[in-house]
């Protein structure tokens, strides 16, 4: 897809069982309205999808993966495919700084993952950002590009259109601490170059780029108003469906 529309992800974590997601997508989806420049994503518990994907509208609604395993089947005790998902969801989180850092994703990892989602036709959102103590030593540069290149190692200049690219700072993620408009300007401008370096200019132009962290109904707008932001991913904020789809509605009059 090209940047011609806003997405708008929801990324519901460890919250909300079966029920409470159906109940949450019932009231989303009567009010939320749908607009051809926005996308609403949506990312349950695992748990839900199956329910939720019976249930859902496509064309108002997308639902997202939080997680998956990168082999396709086999014996790997407790763990869900994206060839599991395909069909199911159209999106898949990759790379989010709890998977990095709770879990210990490493970039092999993420990698593998992003090539598994787009082996089943779903979209991965490759999540990227710096810590704390990483933007205090001046390396966030540095951190983007590492995790770019370890995330995109095998991907070709035509899968990179399927992919969303998320800058997410860690310190940023359920602190309440947002990052500055001004910075992720910076951030998301570096890693357009990166990607300018590595696949061409006209791949780093068309690739979607979202921000992440600590977003709320209050600050939304000043993320969307930003020319190199194409989206938002946000966690908190989305488990509430007004505030959700009064975020929605900010981004469908502010662009494009
Ligand atoms: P937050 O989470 O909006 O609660 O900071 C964002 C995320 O984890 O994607």
């Amino acid at each position: 897809m090209a940047r011609d529309k806003t997405l708008i992800i929801g990324n519901w974590k460890m919250n909300l069982g079966v029920h409470d997601s159906s109940l949450y997508l019932h009231k989303l989806a009567k009010v939320v309205k749908i607009h051809r420049n926005v996308e609403v994503v949506i990312a349950p518990t695992i748990l839900a999808l199956q329910t939720l994907s019976v249930q859902v509208n496509l064309r108002q609604i997308k639902l997202a993966a939080q997680n998956f395993y990168y082999r396709d089947h086999g014996a790997y005790t407790g763990e869900v495919s994206a060839t599991m998902l395909r069909g199911i969801v159209q999106y898949v989180l990759v790379g989010h700084s709890e998977r990095r850092h709770v879990f210990h994703e490493s970039d092999k990892d993420i990698r593998a993952k992003v090539q598994a989602a787009i082996r089943n036709d779903i979209r991965p959102i490759l999540c990227v950002g710096e810590t704390a103590g990483e933007k205090a030593a001046d390396e966030t540069k540095d951190v983007l590009f590492d995790q770019l290149i370890g995330g995109l190692a095998n991907v070709t200049s035509e899968e990179l259109e399927k992919i969303v690219i998320a800058y997410e700072p860690v310190w940023a993620i359920g602190t309440g601490k947002n990052a500055l408009p001004p910075d992720v300007t910076f951030a998301i401008q570096a890693i357009r170059s990166q990607l300018k370096h590595l696949y061409g200019a006209k791949a780093a132009a068309n690739i979607q780029v979202l921000y992440g962290g600590s977003v709320t109904a209050d600050s939304a707008a000043a993320y969307l108003e930003l020319p190199d932001v194409d989206g938002l991913l946000i966690g908190g904020a989305s488990l509430d469906a007004h505030i959700f789809s009064g975020i929605i509605e900010k981004a469908y009059t502010i662009k494009k």
